[in-house]
């Protein structure tokens, strides 16, 4: 059973709709899911090969090339080998998901935290390997990693830089994502360990950073252009405090809904917190609980400049 801190449980549980339910997701292990790249296959395809494997996937709804399966042997595929499908938590695809549109006539678009490079190489498949994507991590390590799955998964069209966005040289981009670095609690089921490091004052300090990101993401956008902005934690600190900080340092920033997705539950943001209410259109954020779609959990935020 996994050690949950009552520091936690305090914070979290009064968000939820279910406690039980939300406490007992933590402790089931993710399925494995993946998505199929279009640079190199299509779900149809996808869908053969593995049947002939005798591999049963779940094809979602809400992603033609999303798929989930509890066979263990996904990762073991030619598939996985030659990248014709990329092993991604289901949430991890709902960022380039929401510019898909954007994306279809972006010339420069910026993944301003994009090592390994999941959503990297899915914007490439999404833009059909067209227009130029800068992918930037402030990690050499893991700009390594990046550039191993932009060769694997046949991504041309993307330039890594090794930059600590802060200090990102003064450019313009059509659409931008802030993946950002966050206290990810909502990896837990993937990451049995979390517990051992998570405190609240890491969240303070990853929300200090945050804000930075995110306010300098906003200045490299063209204006017209459309930001999201993610994690993979639960903490208000890191989220919707994130995005209120944007709207009072930049009150033109336009917070665009999030569209339904079918057979993917979203949920709304907080909208007070320790004492503060957020800007009204931090209502236009959603969250993602672990406990709803048998996924990791997330946030999402849809900025338009
Ligand atoms: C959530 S991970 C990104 C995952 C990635 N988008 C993907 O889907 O594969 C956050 C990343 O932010 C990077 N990072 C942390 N601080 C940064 C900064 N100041 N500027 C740019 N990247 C930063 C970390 O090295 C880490 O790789």
């Amino acid at each position: 059973m996994t050690f949950i801190p009552d520091a936690f449980k305090e914070r979290y549980l009064p968000l939820v709709d279910d406690e039980d339910a939300f406490l007992a997701s933590l402790e089931v292990l993710l399925p494995k899911s993946f998505r199929v790249n279009t640079l190199k296959s299509n779900a149809d395809e996808v869908k053969a090969r593995f049947a002939g494997y005798g591999i049963t996937i779940n094809q979602m709804p809400w992603y033609q090339e999303a798929f989930v399966s509890e066979n263990p042997d996904i990762g073991a595929t030619l598939e996985h080998f030659t990248g014709a499908i990329y092993m991604q938590e289901l949430v991890s695809m709902l960022p380039p998901l929401l510019i898909r549109e954007q994306l279809k006539d972006a010339r420069f678009v910026l993944d301003a935290c994009a090592a390994p490079g999941s959503k990297t190489t899915q914007l490439a498949a999404l833009m059909d390997n067209k227009g130029v994507i800068v992918a930037n991590d402030a990690s050499y390590s893991r700009t390594r990693a990046l550039k191993f799955n932009l060769e694997k998964t046949g991504t041309i069209n993307s330039i890594i830089t090794n930059q600590d966005l802060r200090n990102f040289p003064h450019m313009q981009f059509d659409a931008i994502l802030v993946d950002a670095p966050c206290s990810a609690e909502g990896t837990i089921r993937k990451n049995d360990k979390l517990f051992s490091e998570w405190s609240e004052k890491s969240i303070f300090s990853q929300s200090r950073l945050q804000k930075q990101l995110i306010t300098k993401a906003f200045e490299l956008l063209t204006p017209g252009g459309t930001m999201i902005y993610s994690t993979c934690t639960f903490a208000p600190e890191e989220n919707e405090a994130v995005v209120d900080w944007l709207l009072q340092s930049y009150p033109d920033a336009v917070i665009e809904p999030i569209p339904e997705m079918e057979g993917l539950k979203l949920s709304h943001p907080v909208e007070e917190w320790k004492g503060a209410t957020f800007n009204a259109w931090v209502r236009n954020t959603r969250r993602i609980w672990p406990h709803h779609n048998n996924t990791g959990g997330f946030y999402l935020a849809k900025v338009r400049k």
